[in-house]
């Protein structure tokens, strides 16, 4: 049996980290699961946005995950605790991820409420480089509008002008995109920035982090992949929501470049799902 990799978030933004890991490794087999049926997370309470991790993480556990990636800032943010102890296996997180990654001083970070008003951003960021100035900005604004699938809506480039006035006044040199939804904003984002500002996804620091976890997990081969490998990874994964399928199945396409077969799950279910 193949390491399964957890995934969760509370809708698609954890694709953008699915799609990074089945980039990079390509052999591999992902179980997602989108708690479209709470979505968005950003708003909730500390206490709610614990108590969700907490189930989340049992559920995936319960279907056999070999190693947790935390595809949602909120939780990673809020719940890093919570998911560790009850994973049962070891966990990448994208905060600490992206955080040892940085390289320039005045950042700016484009988060959920809930993550912007944690700090956990500015604590890693600071861990690793105490020189640098951190502006955190919570958008309340994207994550139910990208979840309404129109990418193109009058309604988000206004809400992205509003978040980026305060990076841009600070002249920023990198923007943090500190959600998972985000990087599917990155053609607006990228249009509204100076082409010298970086827009940074911490999944490409977080997939790169897995790397050495696999191999010591034993679940990297030997041997270099072959170009194409013999099926797509999508095929070797599975997709769950907790709200209705067909919907998420229409909004991942996009995104995903093919329509993936997407199953509805309960998370209080004893059974495994596979
Ligand atoms: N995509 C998640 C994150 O990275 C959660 C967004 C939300 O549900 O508010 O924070």
């Amino acid at each position: 049996m193949p390491l399964l990799v957890g995934l969760f978030d509370s809708g698609l933004g954890g694709l953008t980290v699915l799609r990074q890991v089945h980039a990079l490794y390509p052999h591999s087999s992902c179980l997602y699961l989108g708690d479209t049926a709470r979505v968005p997370y950003g708003q909730r309470t500390t206490d709610e946005i614990r108590s969700i991790a907490a189930e989340v993480v049992q559920w995936l556990r319960r279907q056999g995950v070999g190693v947790l990636v935390m595809a949602c800032n909120t939780s990673n943010a809020l719940a890093l605790d919570v998911a560790v102890a009850e994973a049962g296996v070891p966990v990448v997180g994208l905060i600490d991820s992206v955080a040892a990654e940085l390289v320039v001083d005045r950042i700016g970070v484009l988060a959920t409420p809930a993550t912007a008003a944690s700090g956990a951003y500015r604590r890693a960021i600071h861990a690793c480089r105490p020189s640098a100035r951190v502006n955190e900005v919570g958008c309340p604004r994207f994550v139910p509008l990208i979840e309404a699938g129109d990418l193109e809506a009058p309604a988000l480039r206004e809400a992205a002008q509003d978040y980026l006035a305060p990076l841009l006044e600070a002249r920023v040199e990198a923007i943090v995109l500190g959600c998972t939804h985000y990087p599917l904003l990155r053609p607006l984002l990228a249009e509204l920035v100076p082409p010298d500002v970086q827009l940074v996804d911490p999944a490409v620091a977080t997939a790169q982090r897995l790397g050495p976890l696999l191999a010591s997990l034993g679940d990297l081969p030997e041997v270099e992949m072959p170009a194409e490998p013999e099926s797509p990874p999508l095929e070797r994964s599975h997709i769950c929501v907790t709200g209705p399928a067909d919907a998420f199945a229409e909004a991942a396409t996009a995104w995903l470049g093919t329509r993936p077969t997407v199953r509805t799950v309960s998370l209080q279910s004893p059974a495994r799902a596979f």
